[in-house]
């Protein structure tokens, strides 16, 4: 069997490297029109960071970091997700003295999840965060930025999105409570893997794609009988704000994330078009998780989507073919075309030579390749300081010198 890559992970190149491109390239305009300032933070951290804030009962936390013992017995962490290390990094670089910050990114994450269409064990996440705000414009404007995102990449909507509120820490605690009581009562009729979290993740329960699960959702508690006052007020504001920008959205009162650090504003936008792994932005609101982390007590919201399945989705791009072939036809003349070959390329042009010395092949590699022009080198524009260009579409042959033929084709 070929030599493989890790099962999970993935080479990326032609086509694809060209979509991961655009959609970087686009999240990066955008993304500075919004007024946010791009950072990179390392692909490890110390363990520390991610346990507590991510949920020390979250699939994440439980299963599928990738820890690992450095040489003086620190624990590391390969980064499963940006958010925790965009605020550690803030803190460390003391970029939350002047408030808001608005921090963008994107990069490498590992999850050791199962693989599968759409799920990678290595994966590329694009993420953005505000720091400092808690005024719901904010919340919107993260959401507005996402579906502009979207219309720009993909070749027509194929997404919904989806929010929620999760209320205040206080309203999280107590539902929470009840969920617990109520799953407890019904324990025997739990699938296997959701009676292991009554305790520890309730929450989770909810996220449960198990009909046996499911069914029992009809009559458990209801998140939006635990909201204070204020918490309704905030969603109501977050809904208004969407409505007045007239985007679709729908409110999935069972949507609750999968990390812990949540609050308020939760939101994913998915997609019916990639299979099981279906969401393709995921984020939401975060007060309280600066403060967790060692820095100021200020809120947070944000969002990440997965750059693999954004590019399922996104236009496609073919590779950018060479329009010129330089074709030497006996090694002799190999130092007359290397000068040129690198003068085409110092005026920046794309110039493909395939070091055969043999005019059949070169040429039927060049009429493969639908390049516009071969540049033939022989004996007679050698000893006349000459280039005969030849136009591939048309099949005519000129013989030029070097600047001329730079001229043309700069063109
Ligand atoms: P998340 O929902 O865990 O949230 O991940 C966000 C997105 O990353 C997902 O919607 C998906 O597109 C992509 N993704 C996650 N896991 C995988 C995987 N194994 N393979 C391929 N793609 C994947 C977060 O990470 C939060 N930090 C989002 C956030 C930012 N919340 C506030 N700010």
């Amino acid at each position: 069997m070929k030599i493989q890559p890790v099962r999970g992970t993935h080479d990326i190149y032609g086509d694809k490297l060209n979509s991961y491109k655009f959609i970087e390239q686009t999240i990066s305009k955008l993304a500075n029109i919004y007024d946010y300032k791009e950072i990179i933070t390392p692909i490890f951290e110390n363990t520390n960071l991610f346990k507590k804030p991510l949920g020390e009962h979250s699939d994440v936390v439980l299963k599928e970091m990738y820890t690992f013992d450095d040489r003086n017995d620190s624990s590391l962490t390969l980064r499963p997700e940006y958010t925790t290390p965009m605020i550690r990094a803030a803190i460390s670089n003391n970029l939350l003295d002047k408030l808001p910050a608005k921090l963008f990114g994107f990069g490498p994450m590992f999850r050791r999840e199962r693989p599968q269409k759409g799920r990678y064990r290595q994966f590329n996440q694009i993420n953005l965060e505000i720091l400092g705000v808690e005024d719901s414009f904010a919340d919107a404007e993260i959401i507005i930025l996402a579906n502009e995102f979207l219309d720009k990449i993909l070749t027509n909507k194929k997404t919904k999105l989806f929010i929620n509120s999760l209320g205040d820490h206080k309203t999280i605690d107590k539902y929470k409570k009840n969920l617990t009581t109520f799953f407890e009562k019904y324990r025997n009729d739990l699938s296997e893997e959701s009676k292991a979290k009554i305790h520890s993740n309730p929450l989770r329960i909810l996220d449960s794609k198990d009909e046996r699960d499911i069914y029992l959702f009809t009559n458990s508690p209801k998140l939006k009988d635990f909201y204070s006052d204020s918490a309704l007020h905030k969603f109501e504001e977050v809904k208004s704000l969407l409505l007045k920008s007239k985007i679709n959205f729908e409110i999935d009162n069972n949507l609750v994330r999968g990390l812990d650090y949540y609050c308020h504003t939760v939101f994913e936008f998915k997609s019916d078009e990639i299979g099981s792994q279906d969401t393709i932005i995921g984020g939401g609101r975060y007060d309280g998780l600066t403060k967790l982390l060692g820095g100021p007590d200020i809120p947070g919201v944000g969002w990440a989507s997965g750059i693999e399945r954004l590019a399922m989705l996104s236009k496609t791009f073919e590779e950018e073919q060479s329009l010129i072939h330089v074709i030497i036809l006996n090694e002799r003349f190999k130092g007359y075309g290397f000068n040129f070959i690198n003068n085409l390329r110092k005026n920046n042009i794309k110039t493909t030579f395939d070091y055969k010395y043999n005019l059949k092949k070169s040429l039927s590699k060049a009429n493969i390749n639908q390049a516009k022009f071969a540049v033939i080198i022989g004996e007679d524009e050698v000893n006349n300081n000459t280039f005969s260009l030849k136009s591939l579409f048309e099949g005519s042959q000129k013989a030029m010198p070097e600047n001329e033929i730079i001229k043309l084709l700069k063109q």
